[in-house]
């Protein structure tokens, strides 16, 4: 089978799987990281099969979809085979679906290109204006609030406390999202992460005076 029918099966699969998701995974959040992976993946020389391919297959087997991540892992193997994708393939592609999440801060360091270009392009999904949509869109259907001066910033946090404890928005930004730029792999990401930042401090920075009546 050609690459590129794998990819527009494999997009149908994703699609499928993904179609009534509410916690941020979306379809749309995998097409914008296998945009992003492929325009990285061009500027930092990596195998854009192995890219798109681990763009797109790369929250199938996250626990808040799969169950647990050994089946998740198990189902995207179960896909590769069932299109004939090369067993170095898929042993490549599985290694950077497993370690790809951010899990309260605790990433694996990725051992290939490929795992750096993906895993960059998914962590600049959850920054800039996208990333604000994403986390608010996230916040609400948590039921949290959208900023409650009253709860602080988690300086450290547990897997679980990540998961389950009560937080907001805006805390969000200060637990998690204004250090993805530091974690950034590649050049080319480093260059997009730091005007995504940007964004997201000029945000904070109006939010702060429109909360307090100041703008
Ligand atoms: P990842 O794909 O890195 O595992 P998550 O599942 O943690 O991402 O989050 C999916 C989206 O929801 C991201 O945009 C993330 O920033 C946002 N999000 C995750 N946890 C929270 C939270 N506690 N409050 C607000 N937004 C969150
Ligand atoms: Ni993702």
């Amino acid at each position: 089978m050609m690459k590129e029918k794998m990819i527009v099966l494999t997009e149908a699969f994703v699609k499928d799987k993904l179609k009534d998701e509410s916690s941020g995974h979306d379809w749309y959040h995998i097409y914008r990281v296998k945009k992003l992976a492929l325009n990285i993946a061009e500027k930092e020389g990596a195998d854009s099969f192995v890219c798109v391919m681990a763009a797109l297959l790369h929250d199938i087997a996250d626990e808040k979809i799969a169950g647990t991540e050994e089946e998740g892992l198990r189902e995207v193997r179960n896909w590769l085979e069932s299109i004939f994708v090369e067993e170095p393939y898929i042993k490549h592609i599985l290694s950077i679906i497993s370690s790809m999440s951010f899990k309260g801060g605790s990433g694996a360091e990725m051992e290939s290109i490929e795992g750096k270009v993906v895993q960059d392009a998914d962590r600049l999904d959850a920054i800039g204006a996208i990333g604000i949509g994403r986390t608010f869109a996230y916040s609400g259907a948590k039921g949290q609030l959208m900023y409650d001066p009253e709860i602080p910033v988690r300086e450290t946090m547990t897997k679980e406390q990540y998961r389950n404890e009560k937080s907001t928005a805006i805390n969000h930004f200060y637990e998690k999202l204004l250090k993805l730029k530091h974690g950034m792999n590649t050049p080319y990401a480093k260059k997009l992460a730091n005007d995504r930042h940007a964004f997201l401090e000029n945000f904070l920075e109006q939010f702060f005076e429109e909360w307090e009546g100041r703008k």
